[in-house]
């Protein structure tokens, strides 16, 4: 019976274990989580979402600050239009998360870093280009490009000296998606050095529509193999979204996959930057706690806890602040949602907002518990403790729970009763 061990991820001329823990904005898949993964021979991902507010928190920064105070005048207007992003800030938050992430990397491993196109910042291409090249002017082993693929990514950055050197993946759920991406990077001679595709049953926000569960993860992928054997293409590939188990990794392993990509059984770890609290939430879940919905101002579907006090809260846009989301013309569509609801009720200080959610606070302030489908499966991943709360896992742990496992098993961690969850 085989173990994930038991195969190699090449890239290159390199071969690393065949697990990548995915890149989880804002935030979650911390510097720590990514080192792990590194150092255990793997590949991790840090996250550039929010890259500003992030680097306040671990280097003291003000990007934040400064902003807000810049556009403290809007904060009354509907219209958000005016805020944009300093594009030499936006590199200097970007080189200090990456670079510090990278000094910091020990072992035979990769860190990526994992870019939500989707981030469309007032000035889509822009922005896009100022994140892609100062992680790579920092250094960064490898870039996915990820929610909201713009077909013209590696354009942006093919007059970098790294464009040829560095790791560029992308992440698609379909084999359409993928024949336009390679389509449009055929006349830059530079094809993608890894695919990752991501099936219906992942977490964050979901490359399908809210008829996701007429679709397998297992099928997909056999569609993409037989697309690119035919084309006699060879790029490998890396299944993501509901890899549970090693078996569930060696399942597609013995097809032909070259690695799997995880995210949601790392949650629960030390490393994982969302609060304690909210893991002790991941961990309680039941499935029908876990709902797919349609809040996210992105369009796309994206899964979490019905908990969340994300939904229907109705705090004013962030956007001063923050404006991630803002799209080519400035707006986002919370903001519709939210203005539409404040000239509704007049007479309400705060009205709930139902069919949106501001994803840039509720994401910064760890509110938005978005999470993979299998989440409801974590308590059997780990020990009940005496105080009702779960074991919160060390990511050394779940790795090597995936990398040697057979059987479908799950190894419980060590008991240790007085660990305060
Ligand atoms: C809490 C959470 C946050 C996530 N955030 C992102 C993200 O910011 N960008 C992204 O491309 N994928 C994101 N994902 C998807 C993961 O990177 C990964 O591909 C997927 O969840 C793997 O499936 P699994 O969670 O079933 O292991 C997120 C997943 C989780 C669980």
């Amino acid at each position: 019976m085989k173990r994930v061990d038991d195969f190699r991820l090449r890239l290159g001329n390199k071969e690393y274990v065949p697990i990548m823990i995915g890149g989880m904005g804002v935030d979650i898949s911390t510097s720590e989580l990514a080192l792990e993964a590194a150092r255990l021979g793997g590949i991790g991902h840090i996250s550039d979402a929010m890259v500003q507010d992030v680097s306040d928190r671990k280097f003291d920064t003000t990007f934040v600050k400064d902003k807000t105070k810049l556009y403290k005048f809007n904060i009354n207007n509907m219209d958000k239009a005016v805020v944009q992003f300093d594009l030499e800030r936006l590199a200097e938050a970007t080189r200090l998360h990456v670079g510090a992430t990278m000094a910091a990397k020990k072992g035979d491993g990769l860190i990526f870093v994992n870019c939500m196109e989707k981030l469309t910042m007032n000035a889509p291409k822009e922005t896009l280009r100022t994140r892609l090249s100062s992680a790579l002017d920092a250094g960064i082993d490898g870039i996915t490009m990820s929610a909201g693929l713009h077909l013209g990514s590696f354009e942006l950055i093919k007059d970098h000296p790294r464009f040829r050197e560095a790791k560029l993946g992308i992440i698609v759920s379909s084999v359409r998606a993928l024949q336009l991406f390679l389509r449009k990077v055929a006349k830059l001679n530079r094809l993608p050095d890894f695919i990752i595709v991501e099936g219906p049953l992942a977490g964050g926000h979901l490359g399908f529509g809210f008829d996701w569960k007429n679709y397998d993860l297992h099928l997909i992928i056999d569609e993409i193999l037989a697309y690119l054997r035919q084309e006699n293409i060879d790029i490998p590939l890396i299944a993501a979204g509901g890899v549970f188990t090693g078996s569930d990794a060696v399942a597609f392993l013995e097809k032909g996959v070259a690695g799997v990509q995880v995210a949601t059984r790392f949650t629960v770890t030390h490393e994982c930057g969302m609060p304690e609290s909210v893991k002790q939430e991941y961990f309680r879940a039941s499935e029908e706690d876990i709902i797919v919905n349609g809040i996210s101002p992105t369009g796309y579907p994206m899964r979490m806890l019905k908990s969340t006090p994300a939904i229907g809260s109705g705090i004013r846009p962030g956007c001063e602040s923050y404006g991630y989301l803002l799209d080519a013309t400035g707006n986002c569509a919370y903001i519709n949602s939210y203005n539409r609801e404040v000239l509704a009720n007049p007479e309400m200080k705060n009205p709930p907002v139902m069919d949106k959610t501001c994803l840039c606070t509720h994401m910064r302030n760890y509110n938005c518990w978005t999470c993979g489908h299998y989440t409801y499966r974590l308590k059997d991943t780990t020990h009940k403790l005496a105080d009702g709360n779960y074991q919160v896992l060390s990511a050394e742990h779940v790795f090597k729970d995936y990398q040697f496992s057979v059987d479908n098993q799950i190894a419980l961690p060590e008991r240790q009763e007085s660990v305060a969850a």
